[in-house]
């Protein structure tokens, strides 16, 4: 039986140890680190140096694993895995029924007006705001679509209006209100039809552009004349959650829904384009073909109002979603939210591209406790950074305003408006660091120090190397901290060092570091993805692409960021043939994990399938909540 007299009630299990507050590190600390620096600058035999050096220091604070799970082993079948003592069962599958009135899903007739009212494709960021009675609402996104895995048959040159919408559809946001119940086998979660506040957001919803840039004439199109709407959100990756409680969704790879990009005349909105990755001709998808407002031959600024991030308020379905230009147009992979030391609002997020670049915004005004609505504008107006890592382990924010340095006229940008529209352009002026793909960043709610999950970049070309991005090519990924100054996150100020090196410690050329502890002891893990906290500051990482990198399915691990464990990574979890593990995030009373298992199956197709994942008939994405189990196994199939 599960040992629960360890475990306080309502308690997941983690038992992490305490961060430290106000840390004063040993100089044997502070010098491992340096070491480490300097090792990454020489690159190749970093591992061996950095982990003696943090080790040695370790030893005698070995206070037992502090860990309520046993770690499970990378698996490449084709079923969930949880650790002993854990179970696990579906929150939200595509498809499922968002309301009482909604239709049940029918895999054989994919109806777009149906859609509209269940859950969309492709889970992705998932985020948990309390209710009554332990309840809360779930917000998740929904990136991308798999056509090939969701129609029988499909074939993008014979694609019709009908399933163009459905996909429209399936993109977008769910909201639904989640319940505890109780189950035989322990207490479990399950999704209300029942609430006021199950909803769908999709690629037609009216959307509201707020901040800097509303009103643009890069902005105008012909279905708004003023520039201050948008119908709906696509590409939805990570996300965050506001101190007052809203969702932000953040939109990433846009540029694959629009075609025809010769058709735009504005020189910049053409590189920034082409830099984002539109097709000059045709286009990935072929939505073009079916709504003008894709083909960019007819409506030349419509890919402008994507590439930004949503606010929304789960608490308000009458509230329009708000875009907030002031935090900048890019390839926004989430919206890590937290405050400064004098409560602006503070919002990290990665460019994921090879290359591209981690943001931070500050807001002018200051979050007010008292008056949630207060805060309702403190995403429009404040300063968007962009982060230069240096390579002796310092950091800067540089601000990304018009003319600080040379972004001014003579480089074609004449307004802020256009610094947020063309924000990469901006940065690049700036002398911004340029990264391996910045996917997930997440601020540890405890020491306030800041994590950029850096997924990979096979790009990177030996010499190529920075001390931020010390390996080339970097097919593994990597973590990296900043610790912001005075752990002020609204300082312009920090220091970094590598947390993670991912790989398979086995490999011993592979140079893999997990922040200094014993490499042997700590489970193999390849392209981190996405980031969550527990509430004693313990990480979570959610993976992506491992079944490449490892051989293994994408999944979830643990590792503590603070104190003797720090570094002692464990996986938790264990995704299906063909998903990634998109999201992973705990509700506030820490008894429940929910892990978003995006795209199973993919590498088939609908008639082909390479998962058995979700139903007889498709694949069916889903978000699944993990639970402590009374029964002594129960791995859920
Ligand atoms: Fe949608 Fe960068 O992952
Ligand atoms: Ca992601
Ligand atoms: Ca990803």
């Amino acid at each position: 039986m599960t040992n629960r007299s360890r475990i306080a009630p309502g308690d997941f299990g983690f038992e992490g140890n305490e961060p430290r507050r106000g840390c004063s590190d040993t100089f044997d600390e502070v010098l491992a680190r340096r070491l480490h620096r300097r090792s990454v600058l020489k690159g190749g035999v970093l591992a061996p140096l950095f982990s003696m050096g943090t080790i040695a220091n370790l030893k005698g604070q070995q206070d037992g694993s502090g860990l309520q799970f046993a770690p499970i082993q990378g698996s490449a079948a084709d079923e969930i895995g949880v650790p002993e003592g854990y179970k696990w069962e579906a929150l939200a599958a595509w498809g499922q029924p968002l309301t009482n009135n909604a239709p049940e899903f029918d895999p054989n007739d994919l109806d777009p007006a149906a859609q509209r009212q269940q859950v969309g494709y492709n889970c992705d960021f998932v985020a948990w705001f309390d209710y009554v009675h332990g309840s809360g609402i779930v917000g998740v996104n929904h990136e991308y679509t798999n056509p090939d895995l969701m129609f029988r048959n499909y074939s993008a040159e014979r694609t019709t209006q009908r399933e163009v919408d459905y996909e429209i559809a399936a993109h977008g946001v769910s909201f639904f209100l989640t319940v505890p119940y109780r189950r035989d086998d322990g207490p479990g979660y399950k999704h209300y039809l029942g609430s006021a506040f199950n909803r769908r957001i999709h690629g037609e919803t009216p959307i509201a552009i707020s901040g800097p840039a509303a009103g643009h004439p890069l902005l105008v199109t012909s279905s708004d004349p003023a520039g201050t709407q948008v119908r709906g959100t696509l590409n939805n990756c990570g996300g965050g959650i506001t101190p007052w409680g809203t969702y932000l969704t953040a939109e990433e790879n846009f540029d694959q829904y629009f075609g025809n990009g010769r058709g735009v005349a504005d020189e910049m909105a053409k590189a920034a384009n082409d830099r984002f990755g539109v097709r000059e001709e045709g286009g990935r998808r072929q939505w073009w073909r079916f709504q003008q407002r894709f083909d960019l031959d007819y409506e030349p600024n419509e890919a402008n109002k994507f590439g930004w991030v949503v606010e929304i308020d789960p608490y308000n379905p009458n509230w329009m979603p708000r875009k907030r230009t002031a935090l900048g147009r890019f390839k926004h992979e989430a919206a890590a939210t937290t405050l400064s030391a004098d409560n602006r609002a503070v919002v990290y997020s990665g460019d994921d591209a090879r290359f591209e670049y981690v943001y931070k915004f500050v807001s002018d005004g200051t979050y007010d406790s008292e008056s949630r609505y207060a805060n309702f504008d403190l995403l429009d107006s404040g300063t968007l950074y962009v982060a230069k890592f240096n390579d002796d382990g310092t950091g800067e924010w540089l601000p990304l305003t018009y003319e600080n340095g040379s972004i001014n006229a003579t480089n074609g940008f004449t307004s802020q408006a256009e610094v947020l529209l063309f924000a990469r352009q901006a940065a690049d002026l700036l002398g911004a660091t340029q990264m391996d793909r910045p996917e997930d960043i997440e601020v540890n709610p405890l020491t306030h120090k800041v994590y950029v999950a850096l997924t990979n970049n096979t790009r990177r070309a030996a010499g190529d190397e920075n001390a931020p991005n010390p390996r080339a090519p970097n097919p593994m990924g990597h973590i990296v901290e900043i610790s912001e100054r005075n752990a002020d996150n609204g300082a312009t100020r920090f220091e970094w060092e590598i947390f993670m090196l991912c790989g398979d410690p086995a490999d011993e050329d592979d140079g893999a570091f997990f922040a200094g502890f014993d490499p042997q002891r700590v489970s193999r893990i390849a392209n981190p993805d996405n980031l969550a906290f527990d509430k004693r500051g313990n990480m979570l990482i959610a993976t992506d692409g491992q079944p490449r990198t490892l051989g293994i399915n994408d999944g979830i691990f643990f590792v503590p960021t603070e104190g003797s464990e720090r570094g002692y990574n464990r996986q938790i979890f264990s995704g299906v043939v063909g998903a990634e593990c998109a999201s992973v995030i705990m509700n506030s009373a820490q008894d429940l994990m929910m892990v978003s298992i995006q795209h199973p199956g993919e590498g088939g197709t609908r008639q082909q399938r390479v998962s058995s994942f979700g139903g007889a008939t498709v694949n069916r994405p889903t978000v699944v909540a993990v639970t402590r189990s009374e029964q002594p196994h129960r791995i859920g199939s």
